[in-house]
């Protein structure tokens, strides 16, 4: 399985115009990576422009993913997408239950797991956020929350043939520059491998454990190579294109 490098660009930057020279600068330095899979997620806005000049030629292998989703197919949903709409403009994964959203806009475990149902159904592969917060790490909840974020998270999903990756992404190392080490992660990973073959028994080795948290081109690669994990979610770093391309070309 080819590492997986995702973007997330949260809600910047401010205008179509950045956006495109940013996404520009990306495609010519990463756009043809053949070690790692790139995954960018732009805002809602930017993703069908992005994608046209991403299918220009010289054509490049990034693939977009949204940032949310809506679990209703259709209907008097004010402000939400669906993820049909994200499929007619090419999308192929959602970032779901990102802490972002916990935290600040209140997604229960509940709502998080209708969206992943939803994206799932759609043949979309969500990214499934979790993460514990300071106080929960500094109060000994660490299990616990990760345990319950996953159980919640993916109740009800199929067994067989779910395309899922799940995110590690510790609130408190978010935006923060403060990032945990690799030792760390590495445990981290082991209870959530631990989680998942509760879950999905076999299947489990088909769904790839991927790191966040103030990811840049210094440490990344030793999430991969000593916490083994299989991707990096990238935030801050994502939006400057130099930075980026030098995490996915360590990698
Ligand atoms: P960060 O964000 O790299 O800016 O810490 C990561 C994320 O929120 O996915």
């Amino acid at each position: 399985m080819k590492p997986l490098i995702i973007a997330n660009w949260k809600m910047n930057p401010a205008t179509l115009a950045k956006a495109k020279k940013l996404f520009s600068a990306v495609k010519k330095g990463a756009g043809n990576s053949k070690n790692v899979k790139v995954v960018i997620c732009p805002p809602f806005p930017y993703i069908a422009p992005l994608s046209g000049i991403a299918n220009a030629q010289p054509k490049s292998k990034i693939i977009f993913g949204a940032q949310d989703c809506f679990w209703q197919a259709k209907g008097a949903f004010t402000g939400e997408v669906s993820t049909a709409m994200l499929k007619s403009i090419k999308v192929k994964y959602v970032i779901i239950g990102h802490s972002e959203r916990r935290h600040l806009l209140n997604e229960t475990n509940e709502i998080i797991n209708k969206k992943l149902l939803a994206t799932i159904g759609a043949k979309l592969i969500p990214i499934l956020c979790v993460g514990e917060t300071e106080y929960e790490k500094k109060s000994g909840k660490t299990k616990h929350v990760l345990k319950k974020q996953i159980d919640a998270g993916l109740k009800d999903v199929s067994k067989q043939n779910s395309k899922l990756i799940l995110a590690y992404e510790p609130v408190w190392a978010i935006g923060t520059g403060k990032h945990p080490t690799s030792e760390y992660v590495r445990s981290i990973s082991i209870l959530l491998n631990r989680e998942l073959k509760n879950i999905f028994g076999k299947q489990t080795n088909k769904i790839p454990i991927i790191y966040g948290g103030s990811v840049n081109s210094k440490n990344g690669l030793t999430y991969i190579e000593k916490a083994k994990m299989q991707g990096l979610l990238v935030g801050n770093a994502s939006l400057k294109a130099k930075e980026f391309i030098k995490i996915v070309k360590n990698v």
